[in-house]
């Protein structure tokens, strides 16, 4: 047991060590690197002003990058990578999707400034960006951070030799990893509003340490030293992919197919069965594109993630439309209202689909052979359908012209259609050339 002076001692000691420590992090899923921040308090009590931060990493990295946001979309980031020259470059840049971001010049553009401790150690292991920041708590594109509570950061790196740069616009390749976390403001507050690396005494304990460094999930999470850690990288990469692939093979081959079978095969069964394993599909594809925008914060707010989710939620009662035109069908022998509502519904939504995947591919910062594979197949697959349907109408037109049409059914008018549509709960499939096509 202390004595009182003893513990008051220890109380003042570890009240001004708190009031002038900056917040350390160094990410799990990187090797050596690590970043600080400091707010100073008459930053903090204005809510705007000067945020010092420091990037320190091997140089090893080409480049290392911190943003404020919580996810890389719409974020203020700070991209550090050798000048060639012994010192480092900072980059300010923008990012509004997945691409590289580029150099961001608006005058909300964060102004930084590289202070003394910056540069190369001598024994060129090591490079260090001690950084002002004269307005990062609001930035181009709407984004803010608290100075004062939690608030949201980003990271990102890759290893590499030397860009060796002084230009700020520097070419980069995508980071080999990332890193999401919140830091707890108030705990990163300094004393007075100056380079408050330079004092050796800015030892932190390290807030580094994230948990079990699982890849997935937002496992680590570190709340010592105001560092809480959502996710340690490499996440969702797959699980976007998937969404990807999943969802391209929906919109732009099942549903489309699906939907000829109806003309070619004539079969509703088929056409039903076909179209169902799409729509499962479809959930499970936007499930995890749900899941993922959710992570990264990003649900509703950008163009690729309203327009999929408006697509898919209209969709879902297309399955209903589809049951009715067929109940339709039965009791009137032909198309009704329904049966059109159903049909252009599920082109109309088609096509925005494949709209909303083309957005989702900008999005990720697809790459141009992606985007071409993408804009081919689409544009295919619709000639494709258009011909499908085309050669239906006509070879219609021809059998009715040359009066082969023995029924004495007009093919041109779908009033005076014959029903092919077989009791519901039958399997039907229509084994008969003859029959086929009348129903859609
Ligand atoms: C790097 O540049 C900053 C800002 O000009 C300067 O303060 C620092 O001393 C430089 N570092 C080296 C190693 O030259």
């Amino acid at each position: 047991m202390k004595t009182s002076s003893g513990s008051l001692l220890a109380a003042l000691s570890w009240a001004s060590a708190v009031y002038s420590k900056t917040i350390q992090y160094c990410p799990s899923n990187a090797n050596g690197l690590c970043y600080q921040i400091g707010v100073p308090s008459s930053s903090a009590s204005s809510g705007s002003g000067n945020i010092y931060f420091q990037i320190s990493a091997p140089t090893s990295y080409q480049w290392v990058a911190l943003g404020t946001g919580s996810g890389m979309v719409g974020a203020n980031i700070f991209l550090m990578y050798q000048d060639g020259l012994g010192n480092v470059t900072l980059s300010p840049r923008h990012a509004s999707s997945y691409s590289t971001p580029s150099v961001d010049t608006s005058s909300t553009g964060p102004r930084l400034t590289l202070l003394g401790g910056s540069g190369v150690s001598s024994d060129g292991k090591t490079m260090v960006a001690n950084i002002r920041c004269a307005n990062c708590e609001s930035w181009t594109g709407g984004g803010s951070i608290s100075l004062t509570s939690s608030a949201g950061w980003i990271g990102a790196w890759k290893a590499g030799s030397s860009l060796a740069t002084t230009g700020a616009n520097a070419q980069i390749s995508q980071h080999d990893d990332t890193t999401t976390f919140s830091l707890d403001m108030s705990q990163a507050a300094v004393n007075s509003d100056s380079n408050p690396f330079l004092q050796s005494s800015t030892s932190t304990s390290g807030g580094g340490s994230s948990g079990s460094g699982d890849d997935d999930t937002g496992s680590g999470s570190n709340s010592g030293n105001g560092v809480t850690v959502s996710d340690t990288g490499r996440s969702g990469g797959g699980a976007i992919a998937f969404h990807g692939i999943v969802l391209t093979l929906v919109f732009v081959i099942l549903y489309p197919l699906g939907s000829l079978l109806m003309p070619l095969r004539g079969s509703w069964v088929l056409h039903g069965v076909w179209q169902g394993i799409s729509f499962i599909l479809m959930l499970v594809g936007f499930g995890i594109g749900l899941h993922e925008a959710d992570e990264r914060d990003e649900l509703f707010k950008q163009s690729h993630t309203i327009l999929g989710t408006v697509v898919v939620c209209l969709l879902l009662i297309q399955p209903v439309l589809g049951y009715l035109h067929h109940r339709h069908f039965v009791a009137h022998q032909r198309r009704g209202a329904v049966s059109y509502v159903h049909i252009w519904y599920g082109r109309v939504l088609m096509v925005m689909g494949v709209v909303a995947g083309g957005l989702g591919i900008e999005l990720s910062g697809g790459k141009t052979p992606i985007i071409v594979a993408y804009s081919v197949v689409s544009a295919v697959v619709f000639v494709a359908y258009f011909i499908g349907k085309l050669w239906k109408t006509l070879s219609r037109k021809n059998r009715h012209s040359i009066s082969s049409d023995k029924d004495g059914i007009n093919m041109q008018t779908p009033v005076g259609r014959r029903s092919q549509e077989p009791p519901i709960g039958s399997s039907f499939q229509e084994p008969n050339r003859q029959r086929e096509g009348r129903y859609v």
